[in-house]
This record gives C-alpha cells, sequence and structure tokens, in this order.
C-alpha cells in the first residue's frame, strides 16, 4: 500500500533539486522584483522592452525556476515574426543572485524553447544576450543588422535558435506581431 506521505515523496522532487514550473499570477512580484534586481532602473530602456511594449508577452510561456519551493529564476516569451516567419523573443531571463551558477538559467532557457517550439506554430528563438552563455545551449550567430529591433541592439548579441540551421544566416527584417491578422 503506498501511503500518502510516500506519494507526496514521490511526485515531488528531492531536497535541493533544481526544477522548471510554469509561473503564476503569485509569482508577479518576484519576477518584478528580480527583474529589477538583474537589470537595473535601466531595464526600461533597453530595446528588448521596447519589443515587449509593442508585442505582449505570452504568459503561457512564462516560466520560473525553483528550488525546495523558492522561487529563484524567471524566464519571459515574446511572440513575434520576422519577414512573415512566426518565432519568439526570449526574455528577460534571470537568476536571483542567490542562486546563480546551479544551472537554473541554462535550466530555464532551454526548457521556454523546447516547450515553445514543441507547439509548431513558431520557428525559432531569437534573443539578445552574450554568445558565450548561449551558443553552448544551441543558439546561432546571426547575420549582423540582418533582424532589425525597434532600437540600437549589438548586432553581434542577435542569437536565434531553430530546428533549421541555415534560419540563422538567413533570416531578414523587422520584428512585427506574430500573427499579423490578430
Ligand atoms: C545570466 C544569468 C541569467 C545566469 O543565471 P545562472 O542561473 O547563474 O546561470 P547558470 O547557472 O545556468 O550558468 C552559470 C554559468 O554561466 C556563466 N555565465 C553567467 N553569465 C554569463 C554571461 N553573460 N556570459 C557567459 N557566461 C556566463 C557563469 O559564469 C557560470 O559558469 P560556470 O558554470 O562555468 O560556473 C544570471 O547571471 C543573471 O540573472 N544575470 C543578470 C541578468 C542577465 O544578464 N540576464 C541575461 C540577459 S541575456
Amino acid at each position: 500500500m503506498t501511503t500518502l506521505a510516500a506519494a507526496k515523496a514521490a511526485s515531488s522532487p528531492a531536497a535541493g533539486q533544481l526544477i522548471v514550473r510554469a509561473a503564476t499570477s503569485a509569482d508577479d512580484v518576484f519576477v518584478d522584483d528580480l527583474q529589477a534586481i538583474a537589470f537595473g532602473p535601466g531595464r526600461f530602456a533597453r530595446t528588448a522592452f521596447r519589443v515587449r511594449e509593442q508585442f505582449p508577452i505570452d504568459p503561457s510561456l512564462s516560466l520560473i525556476a525553483e528550488v525546495d519551493g523558492t522561487a529563484c529564476g524567471s524566464v519571459w516569451m515574446t511572440p513575434i515574426s520576422v519577414d512573415g516567419l512566426k518565432g519568439y523573443l526570449l526574455g528577460p531571463l534571470a537568476t536571483h543572485p542567490n542562486f546563480r551558477k546551479r544551472g537554473a538559467g541554462k535550466l530555464l532557457a532551454r526548457e521556454v524553447a523546447k516547450l515553445a517550439l514543441a507547439r509548431g506554430e513558431g520557428q525559432f528563438v531569437l534573443l539578445v544576450g552574450d554568445q558565450d552563455y548561449y551558443c553552448p545551449l544551441g543558439w546561432d550567430i546571426t547575420t549582423p543588422g540582418n533582424i532589425q529591433f525597434p532600437g540600437p541592439v549589438d548586432p553581434t548579441r542577435v542569437l536565434l535558435l531553430a530546428e533549421d540551421k541555415s534560419l540563422a544566416k538567413s533570416l531578414k527584417g523587422e520584428i512585427a506581431a506574430f500573427d499579423p491578422e490578430a
């Protein structure tokens, strides 16, 4: 017979284990505070923020990293399109300073990209970030200047993940709405 405690233990992560789960409205304050800590007051002037002002994030692609029931990281996704091809802009990605270097950031980036692309609607996950961090996870360098953001970006930081590996070099155009008909 399985006791209630044993059943709960079987479905619970081990102590200290990092997990990723869907964000809920109960996480809003944590995510706000985390983004303020990670990016500071200048975050509202960032070009990626301007994209999110124009096109809403998809809350069903907001994930939280958690250890022992304590939220420690967050990632958002914004559905977009470039040259009529649907995809997503990943970010902000942040891990609380007390929980860094435990794999939360990479787990969040990998999981949110997998979740989004598995829907079969979007073909790529774009982001503005460090090559050293994201390229080992599968992101590729885009052709500098090809993808136009609503503000300045360092073109060497514009990275793209897609099943079609040629897309990083070939995708060209302005960031637009995911669904132009919507
Ligand atoms: C970047 C960030 C999300 C990483 O979170 P994390 O949970 O510590 O990441 P992980 O544990 O998965 O990976 C840590 C590793 O990545 C390295 N790393 C962290 N930031 C890096 C960067 N910008 N470039 C290259 N490597 C980086 C760490 O040194 C560490 O290396 P190690 O494993 O050899 O010790 C976190 O530092 C953060 O929130 N930073 C502020 C916000 C930010 O810059 N977000 C990314 C915007 S693109």
